[in-house]
């Protein structure tokens, strides 16, 4: 039985990963209650769940409050002052493993369009590897959250809300890994609760399914009741020029960063938007613990 701590609770996966680690899906697996540290002063602990609160900079204090826990899941803001904080509470509490912040598109595969491209996520989990313990990144493709992304929050696809236009980057066809923040929720305590944690590859990438882009546009002008108009259309070849035309004389922006993923999209398969392959069958085999959700 695994004993568990959540670090970062108020953001898009807080909720979904301890309904996941409270579901009976895994219950006979997890050493309760589950630590869960946010700075927030307004929680209730029960039997399941044993809220500390917290703020990251006090690491000798977070360490001491999860001495002994085997697994540390992040879900914190990607912030390289927050990830120096992990990583101090990391070296003292030494768990079996760390789920880090990843969450999201394969950064790795992104680093041949933009280099650099959210590699504070990669130097974290480099740095959290040098202090000896399992890690395990977890790649989910884009999120999807019917009050957030990819419903409401759908610049990544191209789509100008303030507008209503289409800026579209890519082929008619181009598709999106996909996950609901459900099935990211149930993932992670998957493999939280794993009692061999060691059988995960360091990089995993799961996901709910490939959405096509026109889905995301239909669904947008479906829930909002208007016609999205397509405004201008570059091939995946014109749109990889352009991404590396700004990222070399710009940097990193910002403001930027939901159309550098829509970039990244526009190149299909391979890039870090797009997966290949999907290792659900490790972490739910034959939806041994749950359903999958659909977009
Ligand atoms: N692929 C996608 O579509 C997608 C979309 C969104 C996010 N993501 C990824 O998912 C992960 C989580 O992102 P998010 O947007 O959910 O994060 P977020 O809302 O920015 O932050 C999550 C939590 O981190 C904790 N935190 C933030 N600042 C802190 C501080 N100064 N000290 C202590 N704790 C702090 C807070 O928890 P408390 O308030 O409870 O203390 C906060 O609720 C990131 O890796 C992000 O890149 C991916």
């Amino acid at each position: 039985m695994s004993s568990i701590a959540v670090i970062g609770l108020s953001g898009q996966l807080g909720q979904p990963v301890l309904a996941a680690l409270e579901s009976s899906a895994f219950a006979d697996r997890i050493a309760y209650p589950i630590k869960a540290l946010t700075r927030k002063d307004d929680k209730v602990s029960t039997d399941k769940v044993q809220y500390i609160q917290a703020d990251l900079a006090d690491t000798a204090a977070v360490a001491q409050a999860l001495k002994g826990t085997d697994v540390i899941v992040e879900l914190t803001t990607a912030n390289p002052v927050l990830f120096g904080h992990v990583e101090k509470i990391v070296a003292a509490v030494k768990p079996k493993l760390v789920i880090p912040s990843q969450f999201g598109i394969h950064v790795g595969a992104a680093q041949e369009l933009a280099p650099g491209f959210l590699g504070i996520k990669i130097d974290h989990s480099t740095n959290l590897r040098k202090l000896g313990v399992k890690v395990v990144d977890i790649a989910t493709g884009f999120f999807a959250e019917k009050s957030s992304f990819s419903y409401e929050l759908v610049q990544h696809y191209g789509v100008d809300t303030a507008t209503n236009t289409i800026n579209q980057l890519g082929p008619d066809d181009a598709k999106a890994s996909i996950s609901t923040v459900a099935d990211i929720g149930y993932v992670i305590a998957s493999v939280a609760s794993d009692p061999n944690p060691s059988r995960f590859p360091d990089s995993l990438k799961v996901y709910s399914e490939n959405v096509p882009v026109k889905k995301v546009w239909e669904t947008y002008e479906k829930n909002h009741n208007v016609k999205l108009e397509l405004k201008s259309k570059k091939s995946a070849a014109e749109a990889r020029a352009e991404l590396k035309q700004i990222w070399d004389t710009e940097g990193f922006v910002p403001a930027k960063f939901l159309l550098y993923l829509n970039y990244i999209l526009a190149q299909g398969e391979g890039y870090g938007v797009l997966f290949g392959e999907n290792e659900r069958e490790l972490v739910n085999p034959g939806e041994k613990y749950w359903k999958w959700s659909q977009y």
